[in-house]
């Protein structure tokens, strides 16, 4: 990393750590996990920047409107937790009940990402270590905000939309991989954001049967 990389690391990640006494700036590389079932789909961790979960909170919440709040936030690949806390620090900011839930298939970074929420909020948070494939996303029975910060292949990717068939959902995806496969399903794409470096680009999409008022697209 360059001295102006370095720096941006720094502001975006370990000093979250620093600000709140939390462990989620060290990445954890593919060939260090142990294994667990659909690793060969799953990306490395790395923890999203604060500022591009700031950004897309916002967002979202100035396109749902006074439905914000009765969305499930689901970071799907949640790691140790980091779009979590933020999203959850923002919601408490703004005064705003939300369900923020987090779901990672390496146990070991659930355990962190609680340990991590009862340092910021004393409480224990609401994650799952189970595959972001298992999951019954009916079962919460309200629409859905999809944080993915590039957790995984287009193979798990479809295998989640097709859990997701008549659910209103919106998608937050940053570093859009497998954007392709979003538009596949007839997801809607209604916001894009670039930047110099790729935790910058992140793109919004919401499910064909997501109505909003209003909406304008910003692409
Ligand atoms: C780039 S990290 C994102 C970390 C976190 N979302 C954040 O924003 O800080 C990708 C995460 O996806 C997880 N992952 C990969 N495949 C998964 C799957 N099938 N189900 C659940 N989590 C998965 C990995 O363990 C890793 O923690």
């Amino acid at each position: 990393m360059d001295w102006n990389e370095q720096l941006t690391h720094f502001r975006q990640r370990k000093l979250f750590d620093l600000k709140y006494g939390t462990d989620t700036a060290n990445n954890l590389m593919k060939p260090e996990f142990k294994p667990v079932p659909n690793l060969e789909h799953g990306k490395h961790y790395m923890a999203s920047w604060t500022k591009e979960v700031i950004h897309s909170y916002q967002f979202a919440k100035n396109l749902l409107g006074p439905s914000f709040g009765s969305y499930q936030f689901i970071d799907l690949g949640c790691g140790k937790g980091k779009a979590c806390l933020v999203w959850r620090l923002q919601c408490l900011k703004d005064n705003i009940k939300q369900d923020v839930l987090g779901v990672d298939y390496y146990p070991p970074f659930i355990d962190i990402a609680r340990a991590n929420t009862k340092k910021i909020f004393g409480d224990l948070g609401h994650f799952l270590a189970t595959g972001a494939e298992t999951i019954n996303y009916h079962s919460f029975e309200c629409p859905l905000i999809l944080y993915l910060y590039n957790p995984f292949d287009a193979v798990i990717l479809a295998k989640v939309l097709d859990k997701l068939l008549e659910i209103p959902v919106l998608v937050i995806y940053n570093i859009p991989s497998h954007r392709t496969t979003l538009i596949h399903y007839g997801y809607k794409l209604v916001y894009v954001k670039q930047g110099d470096n790729q935790n910058e680009d992140t793109q919004i999409f919401i499910s064909p049967n997501l109505q909003i008022k209003h909406l304008d697209i910003v692409v």
